[in-house]
């Protein structure tokens, strides 16, 4: 029996946090016991919005590529490549561009939250608007079974399956649907309360120093009406204790409850949760100076990665042209 194959992309906005270990990647490491999987590091679609800032791209690039490989990712169990190495990428995502209605793209919700989001930024350009079509491309060229991702990507998986039909329809059957898998955790606050993201400097890295994590845990939002130690707490609205739910750290309904009843002390309770943070990204880390010290075996990943996928995207690549005519 062949594999279910499963494809994602992250993209190289920064070194990984804690975020998107638990969103995702910790999800990835998972898969790749599993299915037949394919993770790759979308530096065109960061291109889409940092188009300004290429060194840091170039640089956020690499240690992304490190942060996935010492949260788990085995070079030997899935294939990890780069999207701009993979120009089949670009080339389907231009034949698809030829039977995409502009008002399929403008529809897409993240297109306007996005531009709203990052106000300050003209994000009014081809490649944007295009941003969740590419993104089709990707998952596309290699027929991916299932694609795992966060709820806020399901409208482009809808998308996706929306191209693959009409392709479909149009030409001939080469282009499978896929599925998305969604991720069931939560979204993480960061240490201000809002999700954790990058854009808003609120994460905790995987890169962080120990004392570092101590520290930003220490000034997490807790429950705002909780003056004293012994008042009866909230942890409903407690950023610290949506850590423990996702961590499962020692009971969580054993935090919960001692907080209620004013037994638990928030000062105490964040450096628990602190030391169990440094705990679990302990061995990451250690992963991690391993891999910054081996910069030839990084390259060399990556190429094996690339050469593998495009054993995949190239075939698909030339079904879809002969299926437009172009051969
Ligand atoms: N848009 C995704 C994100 O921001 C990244 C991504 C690009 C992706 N191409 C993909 C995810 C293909 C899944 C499949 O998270
Ligand atoms: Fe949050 Fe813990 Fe304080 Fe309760 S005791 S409000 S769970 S930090």
């Amino acid at each position: 029996m062949t594999k279910k194959r499963v494809l994602s992309g992250i993209q190289p906005t920064g070194k990984l946090h804690l975020g998107n270990l638990m969103g995702a990647v910790d999800n990835w490491v998972k898969l790749q016991d599993q299915y037949d999987c394919y993770f790759f590091i979308a530096d065109l679609h960061a291109l889409t919005t940092a188009y300004d800032d290429i060194a840091g791209l170039r640089e956020a690039t690499s240690q992304v590529l490190i942060d996935l490989l010492a949260a788990g990712l085995n070079p030997e169990k899935c294939v990890i490549f780069r999207q701009s190495d993979l120009p089949e990428h670009a080339e389907l995502h231009l034949l698809l561009s030829m039977i995409t209605p502009l008002s399929w793209l403008e529809r897409v919700p993240t297109y306007k939250n996005k531009i709203e989001e990052l106000a300050g930024k003209d994000l009014h350009t081809y490649g944007f608007l295009g941003y969740p079509l590419l993104q089709a491309a990707d998952i596309l060229i290699y027929k991916a079974d299932f694609v795992p991702v966060g709820q806020d990507q399901l409208p482009h998986i809808e998308l996706t399956r929306e191209i693959a039909r009409r392709f479909n329809s149009f030409y001939a059957n080469v282009l499978p649907e896929p599925q998305s898998l969604l991720t069931q955790f939560p979204v993480l606050p960061g240490t201000d309360g809002r999700k954790m993201s990058k854009s808003y400097n609120n994460t905790i890295a995987l890169a962080d120093a120990p004392d570092v994590i101590m520290k930003k845990v220490s000034i997490m939002v807790t429950d705002p009406a909780r003056m004293k130690k012994d008042d009866p707490g909230h942890p409903k609205v407690c950023s610290a204790y949506e850590f423990y739910k996702i961590f499962s750290l020692r009971q969580k309904e054993l935090v919960a409850q001692e907080c209620q009843q004013g037994k638990r002390g928030c000062v105490a309770c964040k450096k628990e949760l602190g030391k169990a943070i440094v705990d679990y990204l302990a061995p990451r880390q250690a992963r991690r100076l391993e891999l910054e010290k081996q910069p030839e075996k990084l390259k060399e990943i990556i190429v094996r990665g690339n050469e593998r996928a495009r054993l995949v995207a190239s075939k698909t690549l030339q079904e879809a042209k002969q299926a437009m005519g172009l051969l």
